[in-house]
């Protein structure tokens, strides 16, 4: 431990201006050169940087707080037992006291010397200023694969579609925003997945005075990316949860496709039953049944609530808890369904589909409550 600086508490405090928001995943190698980017960058400006990080195995954080400790301007948010990328970027905004804050990634992919153009855009009148690689003189350069360009187009021209967002780049996780926009919303941001910058502008009451200014995109320094397919799939399911207008979360999407993959796990669990063991229908559709359960849940587990993931003897009890969820479901489908059925004789598949939906529901938020509580 440094001994506290006498220089170091003398120095007159001026509260920032402008906070960065960094959020960090296994980027202790980048950190102190992003400190030293900064600081050239941002000569003349109040600025302060937030690192907020998920409790990282290589130690960003102590690195974080090392620096801090010498430097006032550094700050470092230690999360434990969470991870996720929006997640980060909202309670780092949320520390912040300054009026203008912004989010940047900590690998050096994103140009740290366009942040006063961006800064000067905001007192200039913009609510919301965004560092994008596709208008004129912004480019993603060495920095995305061709699979990596092909998905972020796509994702882009979806965005624009179906959300009727303006954005050249709303796939960029770079930006600069005025405080008060992002505390109004606050709540209504989503936490799961990448897409920070576009929930923010799906979010809004009303459309933010928005600057785009272009940058290259450039190579990760150290460390790799945490980009992959599950991320792809939230922001999909992000989509399909702004065009509900926020009324079907996203967990829920991911928990009806794990859902769905059961079913179709459930019918090959009854063919190998009923051809390979020669079981009756009976015990055949209850090991099925039992089989889906499991996959339902360590799909769940691993994907839906990876980062409340249960391990050891909490998934023994999670996967207890979740078959005695699961029956009560069944329990709840066959009433609704059967009595729709009968009394207001709906006609079998709106009766069964009713009862469907209901368990979907009634799985989902019981299970939530009880297995993957917070
Ligand atoms: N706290 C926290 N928790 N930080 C995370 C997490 C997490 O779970 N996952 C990633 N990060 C941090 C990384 O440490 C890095 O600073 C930043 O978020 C971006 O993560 P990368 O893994 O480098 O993402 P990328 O380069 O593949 O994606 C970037 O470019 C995309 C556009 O192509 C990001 O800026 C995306 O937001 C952007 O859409
Ligand atoms: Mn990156």
């Amino acid at each position: 431990m440094d001994p506290v600086r006498p220089d170091a508490v003398a120095r007159p405090a001026q509260s920032p201006e402008l906070s960065v928001v960094v959020p960090t995943f296994k980027e202790a190698a980048n950190v102190p050169r992003l400190v030293e980017l900064l600081d050239a960058a941002l000569a003349g400006i109040a600025w302060e940087v937030i690192f907020v990080d998920d409790d990282s195995p290589d130690g960003t954080a102590r690195v974080a707080k090392a620096i801090s400790a010498r430097d006032p301007r550094v700050r470092c948010l230690r999360r434990v037992g969470r991870r996720g990328l929006a997640g980060a970027c909202i309670e780092g905004m949320l520390s912040s006291a300054a009026p203008v804050v912004a989010v940047m990634d900590a690998d050096l992919q994103h140009d740290e010397t366009i942040l006063p153009k961006m800064y000067a855009a905001i007192r200039d009148g913009a609510e919301l200023v965004v560092g994008s690689r596709y208008v004129d003189g912004g480019s993603s350069g060495q920095g995305l694969s061709s699979v990596r360009q092909w998905g972020s187009e796509t994702a882009t021209s979806l965005a624009r579609r179906f959300l009727k967002i303006e954005l050249s780049d709303p796939m960029s996780g770079f930006f600069m925003i005025r405080r008060d926009k992002v505390e109004a919303i606050a709540s209504s941001l989503s936490r799961e997945g990448f897409k920070i910058l576009l929930d923010i502008v799906a979010s809004s009451p009303e459309r933010l005075k928005t600057v785009e200014i272009p940058f290259t995109f450039r190579e990760r320094q150290a460390g790799e990316s945490k980009l992959d397919s599950l991320v792809t799939a939230e922001y999909l399911g992000l989509l399909f949860s702004k065009l509900s207008g926020g009324l079907v979360p996203v967990r829920f999407l991911m928990f009806l496709s794990v859902g769905a993959s059961g079913i179709v796990v459930h019918l090959a669990a009854l063919k190998v039953a009923l051809h390979v063991f020669a079981t009756t229908f009976f015990w055949g559709e209850l090991a099925a049944t039992v089989v889906a359960m499991t996959w339902n849940f360590i799909l769940n587990n691993q994907l839906t609530y990876r980062d409340r993931r249960l391990t050891g003897l909490r998934f023994v009890w999670g996967l207890l808890t979740f078959y005695l969820v699961c029956s009560l479901g069944t329990i709840a489908n066959m009433g609704v369904a059967t009595g729709l059925f009968e009394t207001v004789e709906t006609g079998p598949w709106v009766a069964g589909f009713a009862g469907a939906v209901l368990s979907a529901v009634f799985n989902y938020t019981v299970s939530a409550a009880l297995t993957w509580r917070k």
